[in-house]
């Protein structure tokens, strides 16, 4: 089978789309949670707002390159076009409209429902498109996806709201620390238990999923997700006892890690980028 020359873009598009999508409905869910106090939450928020304004416009060339995928050149507006492309990125880019709007909503009111509903909207759009929904059965899958998707959100926010900046007090930063570990705790090994289970469903079984190219993707994206895991341990049991008796080595290493957790969610997103736009599920 010749190589789709526009797969390249599709994966950057897919990469921005992961990258602002999963920031904005994770800071959303840190404010909705109470992991950024009140006081602190205009900054996050507004932050949220400006990633989903550009998961929106990543949406939009989503749609915009099956267009062309699917008609080529002339087609990025086809009418004609689009009533085949809709069907399937339709309710997804409706679900990403929803989430934007809740989120500047939720900025400019303050309001924590507003936020929550605007996570969780984006989330939704993942379940709403996608691999999941090609099966010939997708029963809980699609939201099983949607709930991986809203798990991944809040750890993938983590450095962000965790960042040990001058202007956020020691106390403050014990806080979030944690209380994020507290709900990481028990939403990460759910978002494990999702992973593998999607892993296996899609690939078709063990074999396939050690043997095919989309499989040794997700096993790429599953060992990066692991080392993060590590390092959250790390945070949990050590760093943060280390930010109430040594702040400032406490703080270097929760910034070392921060790094280090920033690199590994970049390589588990561009795994599955690649593991969505540059091959797929292998046929049964
Ligand atoms: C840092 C941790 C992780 C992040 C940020 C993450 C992020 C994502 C995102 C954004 C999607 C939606 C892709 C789409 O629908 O286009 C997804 C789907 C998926 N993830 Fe994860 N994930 C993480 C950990 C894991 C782990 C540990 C596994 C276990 C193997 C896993 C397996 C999957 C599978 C099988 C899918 C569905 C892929 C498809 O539709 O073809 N993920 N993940």
């Amino acid at each position: 089978m010749e190589a789709d020359p526009l797969a390249p873009a599709l994966f950057a598009i897919k990469l921005g789309l992961y990258g602002s999508a999963l920031l904005a409905a994770g800071l959303d869910l840190h404010a909705s949670l109470n992991i950024i106090a009140r006081d602190d939450r205009s900054r996050a928020l507004r932050i949220a707002t400006v990633a989903g304004i550009f998961a929106l416009i990543f949406a939009a060339l989503r749609l915009g390159l099956a267009n062309l995928q699917l008609g080529g050149a002339n087609s990025l507006l086809d009418p004609a076009t689009l009533s085949w492309t809709w069907p399937a990125l339709g309710p997804s880019s409706i679900a990403v409209v929803v989430g934007a709007v809740a989120m500047a909503a939720g900025w400019l009111l303050q309001s924590s429902i507003a936020t929550a509903i605007g996570a969780v909207a984006f989330a939704i759009s993942f379940g709403q498109t996608g691999h999941t929904q090609a099966l010939e059965s997708p029963g809980l899958a699609p939201w099983a996806a949607a709930a991986h998707v809203l798990i991944a959100a809040f750890w993938l926010a983590g450095p962000i709201t965790l960042w040990p900046t001058r202007s956020l007090e020691e106390a403050t930063l014990t806080a979030r620390v944690t209380r994020f570990s507290n709900f990481a705790v028990a939403a990460v090994p759910v978002l494990f238990v999702l992973g593998l289970w999607l892993a296996l469903l899609l690939a078709g079984g063990w074999a396939a999923l050690l043997s095919s190219l989309y499989g040794q993707l997700l096993i790429a994206k599953l060992a990066a997700a692991s080392f993060a895991l590590a390092l959250g341990a790390y945070n949990k049991s050590v760093v943060t006892a280390r930010l109430q008796t040594a702040p400032e080595t406490g703080q270097r290493a929760l910034r070392l890690t921060l790094d280090l957790d920033a690199v590994l969610f970049l390589i588990a997103l561009a795994a599955i980028a690649a593991a969505t736009s540059l091959t797929g599920p292998p046929s049964p």
